[in-house]
């Protein structure tokens, strides 16, 4: 097994993936500049895996800081989660959501050609899909966006895909992620938002430990089911073990490769609710608010090609979700 570098290391997904790769047999090598973790989350990966972990505090965009990473670890391969994620705040600074994210990458890919590293698994999003397409969102649709973190996504795929035509040795696995919730099983790392949380689960998590006094729902009008907005979620470590199938596959085949990950099936805003509500055995007060702007209706995977490409697919279903999230939101109820 190689050596691989884990960029954004400290992160949500990041550190999930960090255990599934140790678990793997990998050695792994973090990196992050700490602008949305905390260096506890490396404590916490050891505490769970037995394995030392090298951590760099270091920030994608400096050059002589990264190669030093390369000069001192024989790095195989990247796996790229950096990158700034609050869609909302993207619109209020677009100019420091591309410079970080696709500044940050270019430079990280100049790096990675000195030091002749061609292979990367990158996080996407679903988000790439835009609001035209039909569900369930297939790899091959047209992509877009309708925010400037969207069109940082839309672009660094772009990226790759040039760079593997420019170097036939390349290879890109990017992986488009649904919606990723829940902690490891141990409760020690999770979804660790700085102030109000943005996304659905962590903002239920906060109600049911006490910190916040209700959900507003962002409309209950969409044409779904219920009428609230529906999603994909899946298991953070779900998606963290498909960060291993992906850099497998990544090994044996070079170019560019979208894949979806996500279960396939969408989940109402309410079902993830009364979810929730069963795991931590207390109601969830809310109330029906407007509906968010720029939020779609229905959003979930075609998971097809990640189970013939990778031979993955999700095992967790929602209630295991929200049990993981609860179980990490009660032990660390201010976060790491
Ligand atoms: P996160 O904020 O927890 O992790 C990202 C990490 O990157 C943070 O620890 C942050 O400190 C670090 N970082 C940011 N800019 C950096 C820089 N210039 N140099 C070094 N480190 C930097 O977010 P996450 O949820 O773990 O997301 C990981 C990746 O997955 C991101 O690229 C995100 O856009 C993508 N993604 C996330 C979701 C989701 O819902 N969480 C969905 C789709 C895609
Ligand atoms: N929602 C509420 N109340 C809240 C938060 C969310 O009703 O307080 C609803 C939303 O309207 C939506 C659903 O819950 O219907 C999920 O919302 P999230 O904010 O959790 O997730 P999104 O699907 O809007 O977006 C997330 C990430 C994006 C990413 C996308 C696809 O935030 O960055 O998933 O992966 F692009």
């Amino acid at each position: 097994m190689g050596k691989i570098l884990i960029t954004g290391g400290t992160g949500f997904i990041g550190s999930h993936a960090c255990i599934a790769f140790i678990n793997a047999g990998y050695q792994v090598v973090l990196m992050d500049n700490l602008s949305n973790s905390k260096v506890e989350a490396a404590a916490r990966i050891e505490m769970i895996t037995g394995k030392h972990v090298r951590f760099y505090r270091t920030d994608m965009r400096d050059v002589e800081g990264m190669r030093q990473i390369f000069l001192n670890n024989k790095i195989d391969a990247v796996i790229h989660f950096a990158g700034l994620k609050a869609v909302g705040e993207s619109v209020e600074k677009p100019l420091e959501y591309y410079e970080n994210n696709i500044g940050g990458t270019i430079k990280l890919l100049e790096v990675m050609a000195e030091f002749q590293c061609n292979t990367m698994v990158l996080s996407s999003s679903a988000t790439v899909y835009g609001c035209d397409n039909p569900v369930p969102y297939l790899e091959d649709m047209p992509i877009s966006a309708t925010n400037p973190y969207g069109y940082t996504k839309v672009m660094i795929e772009q990226i790759l895909r040039d760079v593997c035509t420019a170097n036939s040795s390349f290879r890109a696995v990017v992986l488009r992620y649904f919606n990723p919730i829940g902690a490891h099983e141990s409760g020690l790392i999770g979804e660790n938002p700085k102030g109000i949380p943005n996304n659905l689960v962590p903002y239920v998590a906060q109600v049911a430990v006490g910190k916040l006094k209700q959900l507003s729902v962002f409309g209950n009008d969409y044409d779904t089911p219920d009428g609230t907005g529906v999603r994909d979620y899946i298991h953070v470590m779900d998606l963290a073990n498909g960060h291993v199938a992906a850099l497998d596959y990544a090994m044996q085949h070079t170019g560019f490769e979208p894949i979806n990950l996500g279960t396939g099936k969408g989940s109402s805003v309410l079902e993830v609710v009364h979810a929730y509500e069963k795991a931590c055995r207390k109601q969830i007060p809310l109330q029906i608010v407007e509906r968010r702007a720029g939020d779609i209706a229905t959003s979930y995977a075609d998971p097809t090609k990640a189970k013939e490409l990778l031979g993955w697919e999700a095992v967790s279903n929602l209630e295991e979700m929200c049990a993981d999230s609860w179980r990490f939101t009660l032990q660390n109820p201010n976060g790491i």
